[in-house]
């Protein structure tokens, strides 16, 4: 077969640094989804990484560049393997499901994030892991790290989406339940278990119902969440509720840098960001589709930041000029007082965004 190559060479400085992989393997895993399986060859020490990251590709779509990030979803150590799901037609995740084929070669980033601290293995946890759909991309390689890292550590994953058919992963799922310190717990829309808690809609009762019963009072709890942000905030709304001190740690795909539908380089409208930190103002080009601190981390430029979720405020900042849009989270006791933003919450929404953070 002869080879395809679907490279765009990065010339820009906004560009990550990628390096040509080659497709070793394409799985269906559900109709709309597929695992594909890369080789980088001799760049494969380039591809080891933490749970929860991942890399960047640089495509060439009908002659348009773009950049699409997906989750790393193979144990460490192994070939690098990235999960798709269509979410549109004709976009990228058309291409990864349906075009591409084993023998193409992608240009491919290596990978990157920041959200599973490692401190967690320093004692025995229980993980609690909340997904929908594809948002079990992230957190599949969480629980293989986690059932890997420590002996003691223990996983609770509760798994929504519409219907059995659209279980991504469901056979690895399944092996690794075989471990008693893995529990998988699905909740399919379409009522198709016949059993109250795990059939139908995802609500807030349902949700406080399987808190309790998944609680454990003797080892020390982490919560992540993965999927659309109805449901993460429907998770985070729960889980402070049932436990305050258990904020779960989100991952959201529209918060993923180069992630956006409009991403195409050279399209799409940009601003100019000001950010005063540390005494010293950076004046950095960003997409509208990023959030401040997302853009802020891929200038290299460090900003007060820890939960990326909109709970902790330190990333609080007094916006001088221009307008920003983004989610507002609540959390009881908190206000972001008038004329102040969370940057990791926010993108810029005018041509011009200033921001002090000092
Ligand atoms: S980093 Fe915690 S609110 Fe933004």
């Amino acid at each position: 077969m002869p080879q395809r190559t679907h490279i765009q060479h990065a010339d820009s400085g906004k560009m990550p640094k990628t390096l040509p992989c080659a497709v070793r393997d394409v799985r269906r895993l559900t109709s709309k989804s597929v695992l594909v399986t890369l080789d980088p060859g001799d760049h494969l020490p380039l591809f080891s990484h933490k749970p929860g990251q991942r890399v960047t590709f640089c495509l060439n779509l009908e002659g348009r560049t773009c950049f699409r990030s997906y989750n790393l979803v193979n144990e460490v150590g192994q070939l690098p393997q990235v999960a798709v799901k269509q979410v549109a037609r004709g976009g990228a995740s058309e291409f990864f499901t349906e075009e591409l084929q084993p023998g193409d070669v992608l240009n491919v980033a290596a990978p990157e994030g920041h959200w599973y601290d490692e401190k967690i293995d320093h004692k025995a946890h229980h993980l609690l892991l909340f997904a929908a759909g594809s948002g079990i991309t992230p957190l599949i390689s969480v629980a293989k790290h986690a059932l890997r890292s420590r002996p003691d550590h223990r996983i609770t994953l509760l798994y929504a989406n519409s219907a059995t058919r659209d279980i991504m992963f469901q056979q690895e799922l399944d092996d690794m339940a075989r471990s008693s310190r893995f529990n998988v717990f699905h909740i399919l829309g379409d009522g198709a278990t016949g059993e109250d808690l795990s059939t139908g809609r995802l609500d807030h009762a349902k949700l406080q119902r399987l808190l309790e019963d998944f609680h454990q009072d003797t080892l020390p709890e982490v919560a992540f969440v993965s999927g659309p942000a109805g449901f993460m905030d429907l998770v985070d709304e729960a889980a402070m509720r049932h436990t305050p001190s258990l904020t779960p740690l989100r991952f959201s795909f529209m918060q993923q840098p180069f992630l956006h539908p409009e991403d195409n380089v050279g399209s799409g409208p940009t601003s100019t960001l000001r950010v005063t930190v540390g005494g010293m103002t950076h004046v950095i080009d960003s997409t509208r589709c990023n959030t401040i601190l997302e853009t802020a981390d891929a200038a290299g430029l460090s900003m007060p930041a820890n939960c990326r979720s909109g709970i902790c405020h330190r990333c609080k900042g007094r916006l001088i000029s221009g307008h920003t849009v983004g989610r507002t989270t609540k959390v009881p006791g908190k206000e972001v007082p008038k004329g102040y933003i969370l940057c990791c919450q926010q993108r810029p929404a005018s041509d011009d965004v200033e921001i002090s953070l000092d």
